[in-house]
């Protein structure tokens, strides 16, 4: 049997990360890239990754500084580990059956369905004017869908922000299916952790995210990472040391079980904290080593490949053909299916 043979009888995981904007928070990492990195040494199924840099044209307008953020995503990805002799990564933009598939796809969904998804009704929320959203943005869970679709896979790990848009890929496919009394199009699962779907911001109100500046970084200069954590919301009671504190659903705390792998350490300080015998300032830096330690090798591993950009490239260029195969396949049978070859 051929390696292409064992491969094909994997099931499918695919998943993207959009370029728009600085590099990967904690949010990120523990919502959805750890779980994606993970699935690459499952050797029930294959894994297709991208940096979905067509989606980032909704918002980066910046030829220089979309370069840098694909550059980014890029890194830090490989940086925490993602292993492209395990995972086929790749650019979204260099696998062009994505975007000509979403043309297609776009037929079998309503603007009903479309006006109601999170992405597009956010920007309303924020006072943008309806007549003024760009149709990129509006689009953009039709594009998600077809992301999902071409790779037909069994399922899509992301943070729970993401299950309306995987939810949408579903409704897609079942449309087409429908339309055309097929199976072509499986239904995609969204894999989503329950407890760590969501990680809370450092404003201890709303989810952790680049646009609220409630993250806490990974690869950025210790100094920004010491300010975001020590400037992270405790527990508001608490007004001097001495008072009892709460553990149970404070930031600092649900950082510390993500983080800190020291038991004794987090064991000893939850119990301080609720007797009211330990300082947030002291709970705050113990947090600042604990991150040190756990994200010490994914910045070094990102430091060596700064200064190995071609072979950067040569990682996506391959990612992108390997991932070619597959998605062209699924939109010739979809062309078939709708009677554009015969
Ligand atoms: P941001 O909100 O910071 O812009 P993205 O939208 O780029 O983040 O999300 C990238 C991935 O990380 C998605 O799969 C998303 O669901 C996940 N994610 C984002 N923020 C969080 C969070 N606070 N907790 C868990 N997962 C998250
Ligand atoms: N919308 C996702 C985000 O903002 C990125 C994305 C694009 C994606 N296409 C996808 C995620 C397909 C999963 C599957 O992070």
């Amino acid at each position: 049997m051929t390696n292409s043979m064992v491969m094909n009888q994997k099931k499918r995981i695919l998943s993207g990360i959009t370029p728009s904007g600085s590099s990967l928070h904690i949010g990120n990492y523990f919502g959805a890239v750890k779980p994606q990195i993970e699935l690459q040494d499952n050797p029930e199924y294959q894994t297709y990754y991208f940096v979905a840099d067509l989606h980032a044209l909704t918002t980066v307008q910046d030829q220089t500084q979309l370069e840098e953020n694909i550059k980014q995503v890029v890194l830090d990805y490989l940086g925490l580990g993602l292993d492209p002799a395990k995972c086929i990564f790749f650019r979204q933009s260099q696998v062009p059956a994505h975007a000509q598939l979403a043309v297609i796809l776009g037929n079998y969904i309503s603007y009903g369905q479309m006006k109601r998804m999170h992405a597009f009704k956010d920007k309303l929320q924020k006072g943008v004017e309806v007549e003024s959203v760009n149709m990129g943005l509006f689009n953009y869970p039709i594009l998600m869908a077809s992301d999902i679709l071409i790779y037909k896979p069994f399922g899509v790990p992301v943070g729970e922000d993401q299950r309306q848009h995987v939810e949408l890929a579903r409704d897609v496919a079942e449309n087409f299916n429908r339309t055309y009394k097929t199976e072509l199009l499986p239904l995609p699962e969204p894999l989503i952790s329950k407890e760590k779907g969501k990680i809370v911001g450092t404003d201890g109100r709303r989810k952790m995210s680049k646009s609220l500046g409630n993250t806490i970084g990974i690869f950025e200069d210790y100094d920004l990472i010491e300010k975001q954590i020590m400037g992270c919301y405790t527990d508001p009671n608490r007004v001097k040391a001495t008072d009892p504190g709460k553990v149970a659903g404070n930031p600092v705390f649900i950082y510390h079980d993500l983080i800190n792998q020291n038991q004794a350490e987090m064991a000893d300080l939850k119990k301080r904290y609720l007797l009211g015998q330990v300082g947030d300032v002291e709970v705050k830096q113990k947090l600042i080593l604990a991150h040190k330690q756990f994200f010490a090798q994914a910045r070094a591993k990102r430091q060596e490949l700064v200064q190995q950009p071609d072979q950067v490239v040569a990682i996506l260029a391959d990612g992108a053909k390997r991932a070619q195969a597959v998605a062209s396949q699924t939109l010739r049978e979809v062309m078939e299916q709708v009677g554009l070859i015969n």
